[in-house]
C-alpha cells in the first residue's frame, strides 16, 4: 500500500536496545513477548540506523529499553547516536547507573536522562518494580544532578500510587528533577493484563488534577507534563501524535513500528531495519501507512470534526479492546465501543486490596 501523499518527517526515534531488564513492572511498555537477547541488534547496526534517521529528518533518539544500561555497548551506541546529529536522551530505571558510567555516557554524547521510579514510598516502590530498587534510583538521582544533565522523573501513575502525588511531585524536587511527567498508565499489554488493579478511580483522578493544577499555579518546582488518563474523559488522546505522524520505534531486534505497543497487532506485519531503510519503512511500508492520516477512518470518527484533532485515539487501544485497529477508541464516547471503557472505569477500585496482586513482567507471565 502507497501513502495517498508524501508523508512528513518524523522527529524521534525510540531506540529499544534491549528488552533486558532488572525491574519487573506490571505496566511495562514492552510487549508480553519480549525480544529475545540473541536476535538484538548489534552496535553497528544501531549505528546504520541513526544515520538513516538523521538523513529522515529525525532530531532526537530516546535510547531505552528494558533498561539499556545492561548493553555493555551502550557506550558506543550513544556515540553512534551523537555523531548522526542527534540529541539522544537516555531512559533508565536508574538501577546500575554509576558516576563512572554517566560520564562515560556524557563522554560519548548523551544529553538527557530520563529516570522512573514507582513511587515515593519506598516500599511501596519495591512493590510494584517487584525488587527492591527505589534507594538504587535515589542514587542515581544524585549522579545525573551531579552531573549537570537535564533530567526529567517519569512516574507512572496508577491506583496503587495516585493518592501520594504530592509526596511524588515533592521527591522530584528533593531529587533536583527539571521536569516530571506524570504518565498516566496506558491499558495495552502488560497493564492491560493489570487493569483490575491499576485502574484509578474517578475521585483519585480528580484529586490528582487538582494537585498538578495547583503546583502549576505556584509556579514553582519542576516542570509537571501530565499524560492523559482516557478512561474517564469520554475523548480519546491524540496517541503517538498520529499513527505514522511523529516518531519511529525500534525494537530490540530491529522490527520497526509506528508505536511501541503495536507489536500486539498480529495482522500488522511491521517492517524491519535489517531488510529496508528507515526512509522506505516511514514513507512505502504497509505498516506506517495502514492508520495515517484520516482516509482510513471509518464509523462516527470519518465525520466527526475532531478526527484531525485526536486522529481517532488510539489505534493499539482499538485492536487490545475490540480486536479490530481500524474501530473508534473505545475511549471515545461515540464509540459503539466505548462500553467497553465505560463499565471497566465503573468497576474501579472494586478489585481493591492493600496487596494488590500484580502480574509482574516476566517472560514466564507472557501467557495467561
Ligand atoms: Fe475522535 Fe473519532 Fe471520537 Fe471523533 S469519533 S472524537 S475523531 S475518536
Ligand atoms: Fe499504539 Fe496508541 S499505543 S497507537
Amino acid at each position: 500500500m502507497a501513502a495517498m501523499t508524501e508523508p512528513a518527517a518524523p522527529w524521534a526515534l525510540l531506540a529499544e536496545l534491549t528488552h533486558a531488564c532488572p525491574l519487573h513492572c506490571p505496566y511495562c511498555s514492552n510487549p508480553l513477548e519480549l525480544v529475545r537477547r540473541g536476535t538484538e541488534l548489534a552496535a553497528d547496526e544501531w549505528a546504520r540506523v541513526f544515520a538513516e534517521a538523521a538523513d529522515l529528518g529525525i532530531v532526537q533518539a530516546h535510547i531505552s529499553g528494558g533498561e539499556p544500561l545492561l548493553r555493555p555497548d551502550l557506550e558506543e551506541i550513544v556515540a553512534a547516536a551523537h555523531h548522526a546529529g542527534v540529541y539522544t536522551q537516555l531512559v533508565t530505571s536508574g538501577v546500575g547507573l554509576t558516576a563512572d558510567r554517566l560520564d562515560a555516557l556524557a563522554g560519548a554524547g548523551i544529553d538527557s536522562v530520563q529516570l522512573s521510579v514507582q513511587d515515593a514510598d519506598q516500599a511501596n516502590s519495591d512493590l510494584i518494580a517487584g525488587r527492591a530498587s527505589y534507594a538504587a534510583k535515589e542514587r542515581a538521582a544524585g549522579v545525573i544532578r551531579d552531573a549537570g544533565l537535564p533530567f526529567g522523573l517519569n512516574v507512572v501513575l496508577h491506583r496503587h500510587n495516585l493518592d501520594r502525588l504530592p509526596e511524588i511531585i515533592a521527591m522530584g524536587e528533593r531529587w533536583g528533577a527539571d521536569r516530571i511527567e506524570l504518565a498516566n498508565a496506558q491499558f495495552y499489554g502488560w497493564a492491560l493484563r493489570n487493569r483490575d488493579v491499576l485502574l484509578p478511580t474517578r475521585d483519585q483522578l480528580e484529586s490528582a488534577k487538582e494537585t498538578v493544577a495547583a503546583h502549576r499555579a505556584a509556579s514553582r518546582g519542576p516542570e509537571l507534563v501530565w499524560v492523559l488518563p482516557d478512561y474517564y474523559e469520554g475523548v480519546p488522546k491524540p496517541c503517538m501524535g498520529g499513527w505514522g505522524a511523529r516518531s519511529i520505534t525500534v525494537a530490540p531486534d530491529g522490527t520497526a513500528l509506528p508505536c511501541p505497543a503495536a507489536s500486539a497487532m498480529t495482522d500488522l506485519r511491521p517492517p524491519n531495519v535489517r531488510d529496508h531503510p528507515l526512509s522506505w519503512i516511514w514513507r512505502s511500508s504497509d505498516a506506517f501507512n495502514a492508520y495515517r492520516g484520516t482516509a482510513w477512518m471509518s464509523g462516527p470518527c470519518g465525520e466527526c470534526p475532531r478526527r484531525e484533532t485526536d486522529f481517532g485515539g488510539c489505534r493499539c487501544q482499538a485492536y487490545a479492546l475490540t480486536g479490530d485497529a481500524s474501530r473508534t477508541d473505545p475511549a471515545c464516547a461515540l464509540s459503539p465501543d466505548h462500553h467497553l471503557v465505560r463499565d471497566r472505569a465503573a468497576l474501579a477500585g472494586t478489585a481493591d486490596g492493600a496487596a494488590p496482586g500484580f502480574v509482574y513482567r516476566r517472560p514466564a507471565n507472557a501467557r495467561g
